[in-house]
């Protein structure tokens, strides 16, 4: 049964859709159908389609009671808008549907889990919120929230544990066929930990045990985690709130972490071997994954951050977009993020430059654009002194530009985009450490109109950034202090050739 609340929001979602133009969107990002957007959401592959829900609220472009957004794609590029999946028009979730995920039933029937938030109103004015969680089941457009609702609540937490601050299940069929889930969490202190329940049905959820404690180290609440074998290793990934920056990782305070380990999964024990921040750009946030049919491990992740939402002076029928979905592996121990191969099949009109050496400020023809891929290698001339910079400026006309420029001495990349439209004082820079040998460097670019996603040396790093400019700003030039030798390939990123 559609409540009123949901049918309202979908009626509503469905005509404001038709004032946005195409072109005022990214166009393989998926964007919010109106209104604003949030963490991805129930990331799965059901009955032949990808399904990417998303924390939504249609009529404003601010955050508000949430519900799920849903767009499903064949190739996660090219998505296409289904009707808003969930409203928060029960008892038990009535101020919100929060981040949650999805799997498929056996009897074939696709079952979102998610957190219903209920704020309880204190004496001294403000509000308490308690969070349990809930599930819905659907045949991949409308869904029934469960009527045995909600399946995991205050009571089924270890003692010491927040019932405000529970949410974000992500959950997963083991080979034998029972389920586990994932949830964030935190001490009565505040300090993140991540839980983990089990289920012989899909249906029925009971605790097992504190599966990871942050113990004061990344951050402070642990929100929307996720849980994954990955080759011989288990990977977590989480976005713990009001994290410090350790040297060059954790910069972005509600940043993201990945602990890499081992997992025994009889006794459910994890043993942590790595951390390491998931981006080190300035916007990502709240990453999901999914197992593709094909055995990939893939994930998105929200292209904002929390303390830079502030740059709506403007006037937008939009805001959230999604990142671009990412093939995960490990490497010497790394999380290796690489854009979704299937984006080769976008590429269009390729220019190539082989060997070219230069200093000082150049463009080339052919290179400009704003939904692009473009794969530079950088190397120092031959017998000549190291160089002391190399930038590539792109989104840049006479009044804009965002520039990625890096200093080998250092090894420092820094991405730059106060020139970018934004009228807010908000962060608008971030450094991060690489690896490069003697000056050489490997960058690839993504760019989809309103975002730059840049993947350093073949995904051991990745630097995401929203940017505002103007399309009108569509140029990219290369500058260099000192010797450089680079090659450039470059490439038009088309959705409807
Ligand atoms: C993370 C988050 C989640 C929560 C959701 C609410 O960005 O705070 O923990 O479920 O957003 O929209």
């Amino acid at each position: 049964m559609t409540s009123q609340v949901l049918r309202e929001a979908r009626k509503y979602e469905e005509a404001a859709e038709k004032t946005i133009a195409r072109e005022d969107r990214p166009a393989f990002h998926l964007s919010a159908r109106a209104g604003w957007m949030n963490d991805p959401n129930g990331f799965s592959y059901y009955d032949g389609k990808y399904h990417l829900f998303y924390q939504y609220h249609p009529y404003d472009c601010q955050w508000g009671p949430m519900h799920w957004g849903h767009a499903v794609s064949d190739d996660l590029l090219r998505w296409e808008y289904l009707p808003a999946a969930l409203a928060p028009d029960e008892l038990y979730d009535r101020d919100g549907c929060f981040s949650g995920s999805a799997l498929t039933l056996p009897d074939g029937r696709h079952l979102l889990m998610y957190t219903g938030v209920v704020k309880e109103q204190q004496l001294n004015g403000t509000a308490l919120t308690n969070q349990i969680q809930c599930l819905a089941a659907g045949d991949g457009t409308d869904y029934n929230k469960y009527e045995k609702n909600p399946v995991i609540t205050a009571k089924d937490l270890p003692e010491g544990s927040s019932v405000h601050d529970f949410r974000d299940p992500k959950m997963w069929q083991k080979e034998d066929g029972t389920y586990r889930c994932v949830v964030g969490n935190c001490t009565l202190d505040g300090d993140g930990q991540i839980l983990l329940f089990g289920s012989e049905d899909g249906f029925s959820w009971s605790f097992r045990k504190v599966l990871i404690s942050n113990n004061d180290r990344f951050g402070r609440m642990w929100e929307c985690p996720d849980f994954f074998r990955l080759g011989e290793k288990w990977v977590l990934l989480t976005s713990p709130q009001d994290m410090l920056p350790q040297g060059f990782e954790y910069h972005n305070g509600n940043g993201t972490l990945c602990l890499i380990g081992e997992f025994d999964e009889e006794t459910e024990v994890f043993r942590e071997q790595h951390d390491q921040s998931i981006d080190y750009g300035i916007d990502f946030y709240a990453a999901q994954t999914l197992l593709a049919p094909d055995g990939r491990r893939i994930m998105v992740g929200w292209m904002q951050n929390w303390d830079t939402c502030d740059f709506r002076s403007q006037k937008i029928a939009w805001f959230g977009q999604m990142s671009i979905p990412r093939e995960l592996s490990l490497e010497n121990g790394r999380l290796y993020q690489r854009p979704l191969r299937e984006l080769e099949t976008l590429r269009w009109g390729k220019v190539v430059y082989e060997d070219l050496s230069f200093t000082g400020k150049i463009s080339l023809d052919g290179v400009k654009g704003r939904m692009a891929d473009i794969e530079l290698v950088i190397r120092p001339e031959e017998g000549k002194e190291l160089y002391q910079k190399f930038a590539v400026r792109f989104a840049q006309n006479d009044r804009f530009r965002t520039s990625l420029s890096f200093h080998p001495r250092d090894s420092i990349l820094k991405i730059d985009r106060k020139f970018s439209g934004s009228r807010r004082a908000i962060i608008h820079q971030r450094r991060s450490l690489v690896n490069s040998k003697d000056g050489c460097l490997k960058l690839r670019i993504i760019l989809d109109r309103l975002s730059a996603e840049i993947f350093v040396n073949d995904g051991e790093q990745v630097l995401s950034a929203i940017v505002y400019t103007e399309q009108a700003a569509d140029g990219i030039s290369f500058y260099a202090e000192g010797n450089v030798h680079m090659d450039v390939v470059k490439y038009d990123l088309v959705t409807d050739a």
